[in-house]
């Protein structure tokens, strides 16, 4: 009941407090960028008929400030493309991780719904798990597997807001076929150099990267890539009717190799140095950097693929 009331509260002063800014604009398409994906926004136009308007989260009443280094946090208004989509631009999200409900984390969807959005076109950086994966890949989401949502950490759980959709919502077909089959047209169009595949993604909440046994499990499950995002975003979407398409930039492969045995390195009399277990490791800094040098392809891919809807 709380949640609810909250809910429609935020929304209604948010609602009366973004629409102002965006009547000329009513967003089409919500566009989340992922890590070191932020630059899209810049890509929206600016000319003498077409104006972006850019608002900070922390001037928006119920947005929280993510704090994730290469994530912004703001929203950004304009049109994309060939056909002048008019779009949503979320630059930077709100993770699981950095402690914030799943509520605060799906809030900018709902309020996208209200300002009249029809579709979600969602991009993160993630680990490639398949092993015929290369940094700097691009993966187009078919699939998901919600880990922390099969056991609980759900971001639909609690009241359902009836008013967006229904308590047992299907997922079977939450990554819409037409799209992915216009964003595979949009990539030969494009000529891109880039390896695409098709696959399923999975949501681990983080923050830590996995363990190589994890790794290993991963695999095992049928995931193709895994990331800290995406999926609760993606619930939400569905839940609400909107029709979305996932992009991963694979920025690193994950190690599921097991660890060096100290019992027979020991054994043989082997050096520290020889059995090196932090090589190939999964880093921050790793992450930002290979997104970085995709992101042109990715930027290129979605204002291409926006501007047709
Ligand atoms: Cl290796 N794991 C997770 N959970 N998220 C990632 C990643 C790995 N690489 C980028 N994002």
């Amino acid at each position: 009941e709380e949640q609810l009331h909250e809910f429609q509260l935020a929304a209604s002063c948010l609602k009366g407090y973004l629409q102002p800014h965006t009547e000329l604009q009513k967003p089409k398409v919500l566009i989340i960028c992922g890590s070191g994906l932020g630059g899209l926004s810049s890509l929206l136009k600016e000319d003498e008929t077409y104006h972006r308007v850019s608002i900070k989260y922390k001037d928006i009443p119920g947005f929280k400030e993510p704090k994730v280094p290469g994530h912004n946090g703001e929203l950004v208004f304009g049109h994309l493309g060939g056909n002048a989509t008019p779009v949503m631009c979320m630059v930077g999200r709100f993770h699981y991780y950095e402690g914030h409900s799943f509520y605060s984390n799906t809030f900018p969807i709902r309020v996208a719904k209200l300002l009249g959005v029809e579709y979600l076109v969602v991009t993160n950086a993630a680990g490639g798990v398949n092993e015929t994966y290369k940094t700097g890949d691009i993966m187009v989401i078919n699939d998901h597997i919600n880990f922390p949502g099969l056991a609980g950490q759900h971001p639909l759980r609690g009241l359902n807001l009836d008013y967006f959709g229904p308590r047992f919502l299907p997922l079977s077909d939450a990554y819409d076929f037409h799209l992915r089959y216009a964003l595979f047209e949009a990539s030969q169009k494009l000529e891109l150099k880039r390896s695409i595949h098709e696959g399923t993604y999975f949501y681990a909440s983080g923050p830590t990267f996995e363990s190589r046994a994890e790794c290993r499990m991963l695999r095992f499950l049928g995931a193709d890539a895994v990331g800290m995002s995406t999926v609760p975003e993606v619930i939400v979407a569905r839940h609400c009717g909107m029709k979305v398409i996932g992009l991963s930039l694979i920025t690193n492969s994950v190690l599921g190799d097991k660890p060096a045995s100290a019992k027979e390195t020991c054994l043989r009399g082997d050096t520290y140095t020889a059995v090196d277990q932090t090589k190939g490791m999964a880093s921050h800094a790793e992450v930002l950097e290979s997104a970085n040098s995709a992101a042109e392809d990715v930027k290129s891919l979605v204002e291409y693929f926006v501007g047709t809807l």
